[in-house]
């Protein structure tokens, strides 16, 4: 098993988004290769023993990406995407969110057990412009890599193309022993994927790019870095590799079709290493691969390419030869338990366009769609209504939660998916099972992470709850003061008011 090598994609070619028609396919941008950005790390305010207090603003700035006029980005603590946040689980960790942008914006930790729906950062928990919110938790969770990102409705696809998601590294000690690279920057290094459209004076323009199946852009931005080189020292180099793209999806493999090793998957290692030449990545996915540059030379360089354009230059130089293999067995995973009695709950992904829709509705911020109690797993049976041909991948996620993929049309998860995750991309006509257990009370949302969709309702919330103790009451919030505190910080009419997701409710003449 673990010495097989695997040379196919898994998800179903026909839906590749390579054959919808409004595809953009990547191009090679004209500017000069550049070194990738390795965002600093997030140094914390204070640390004790027990504590560690951090504070992270979203601000907006300048990057100069392109040569010529710098481009108008949003960052967090940084002008562009962020710094890098690591985590160690069983710390009691305290957050001051700050909003230094001009509107409101939230902080969702994608793919952090946390509870919701304040702390996890969804729409419900907005911090005004000039305002600053504190936020406390403890991680229970094995170590992974996810992502903070920004996820106000409905313009959370607007905030993240203008650059408001950054990496959040999850550590804990069996993943510190394991022999893996460990040196951040040096041989562990994180690579947000990412496409853009530049238009005049390389700005970007989220309106004039709009398309309800999801934002693309020609260029590959990795890292907020365009032709991005890395100089290679180590025999051994681990990605954390993030799709933080609106809509695109990455279809990775290197040059010389050299295999690499996947050791993780969304929220946590994999149970065995997974040797491949081909990766697909759907849109929030993460995965943790390490290649091996055995064989290669000082001068030597190696390209990581999505579909046939190289987005990643490795230029070699000379390294120590790695002594020790990388480790057969990385997690023992502990499924949930489950009974004959075990719930199956149906989800249903519908529509294209502003047509997308959950379970038949768009989604209603004031109303709890499920509710399921904490400490016991469901089936959730995920079902993309799309046909393969015409019909997109939707990456079913959920907050809040580290599922497991029980399988696909009734057959076994691909390959690479047998460690935990809270996303997974549903193919057109597929019923991904998965099984799915809270353990924290609270208000969580569950979504396409095609964000465009996301935005334009096909998303839904689940209350989750202590089954001995009595519902609490969540204040949600609702489109109309979210609306109106978006026209008041733009300063504009709330009836001019142009908002991506708000179209595709109006389309469909549902009330918000
Ligand atoms: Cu990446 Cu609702 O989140
Ligand atoms: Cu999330
Ligand atoms: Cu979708």
């Amino acid at each position: 098993m673990a010495n097989e090598l695997f040379t196919d994609y898994f998800f179903d070619e026909p839906a590749f988004n390579t054959h919808d028609g409004g595809y953009v396919p990547l191009v090679v941008d004209p500017a000069p290769a550049q070194p990738l950005a390795i965002p600093p790390l997030l140094q914390p305010d204070a640390e004790t023993e027990t504590d560690v207090w951090y504070t992270v603003t979203a601000m907006a700035g300048e990057t100069q990406i392109l040569p010529g006029a710098k481009t108008r980005t949003w960052g967090y603590n940084a002008s562009l995407l962020g710094q890098t946040i690591v985590y160690r689980v069983g710390k009691h960790i305290h957050v001051t969110l700050q909003n230094h942008l001009k509107e409101l914006t939230t902080f969702h930790w994608h793919g952090l057990a946390v509870s919701g729906p304040y702390v996890d950062g969804g729409c419900h928990a907005p911090v005004y412009p000039g305002e600053s919110k504190q936020i406390d938790f403890t991680l229970d969770q094995p170590a992974a890599t996810t992502w903070l990102h920004a996820h106000p409705c409905p313009s959370t696809a607007e905030q993240v193309w203008h650059g408001l998601a950054t990496m959040v590294i999850v550590k804990d000690d069996h993943e510190d022993q394991l022999p893996l690279p460990h040196t951040y920057g040096v041989d562990d290094i994180p690579l947000v994927l990412q496409d853009r459209r530049f238009h005049a004076d390389n700005q970007w323009d989220y309106r004039a790019d709009y398309d309800p199946d999801g934002v693309q852009g020609p260029t590959a931005m990795i890292n907020g870095t365009v032709n991005p080189v890395f100089d290679v020292t180590t025999q051994r180099l681990r990605l954390r590799l993030l799709d933080g793209a609106n809509r695109r999806e990455w279809r990775l493999h290197l040059s010389d079709d050299l295999p690499f090793t996947q050791i993780a998957g969304d929220s946590s290692l994999l149970p065995e290493p997974v040797r491949l030449t081909k990766l697909m990545l759907t849109c929030a996915e993460r995965a943790e691969v390490v290649l091996d540059f055995a064989g290669y030379h000082d001068g030597d360089e190696v390209r990581l390419y999505s579909d046939d354009v190289p987005i990643v230059t490795f230029r070699i130089h000379a390294f120590a030869a790695a002594t020790t293999p990388l480790p057969a067995h990385l997690l023992t995973i502990h499924a949930p338990q489950v009974a004959a009695t075990t719930p199956i709950r149906q989800i249903v992904m519908s529509g294209m366009d502003e047509e997308v829709m959950l379970d038949g509705k768009k989604f209603n911020m004031q109303r709890i769609d499920a509710t399921q109690p904490v400490g016991l797993a469901q089936y959730w049976d995920v079902t993309n209504t799309n046909t393969m041909h015409g019909g997109m991948v939707h990456p079913f996620h959920v907050h809040g939660t580290q599922f497991l993929v029980v399988s696909r049309n009734g057959h076994a998860p691909y390959p690479n998916e047998h460690g935990y995750k809270d996303t997974v991309g549903v193919n057109p006509g597929e019923t991904v099972r998965l099984l799915v257990r809270f353990d924290l009370p609270g208000v969580y949302m569950y979504h396409c992470h095609i964000i465009e969709h996301e935005d334009g309702g096909m998303m839904a919330q689940i209350q989750t709850y202590d089954p001995n103790r009595p519902m609490p009451h969540y204040h949600l919030m609702d489109m109309d003061t979210l609306m109106k505190a978006f026209a008041t910080e733009r300063g504009i009419d709330p009836a001019d008011l142009w908002m991506a997701g708000m179209d595709a409710y109006h389309e469909m003449g549902m009330e918000m």
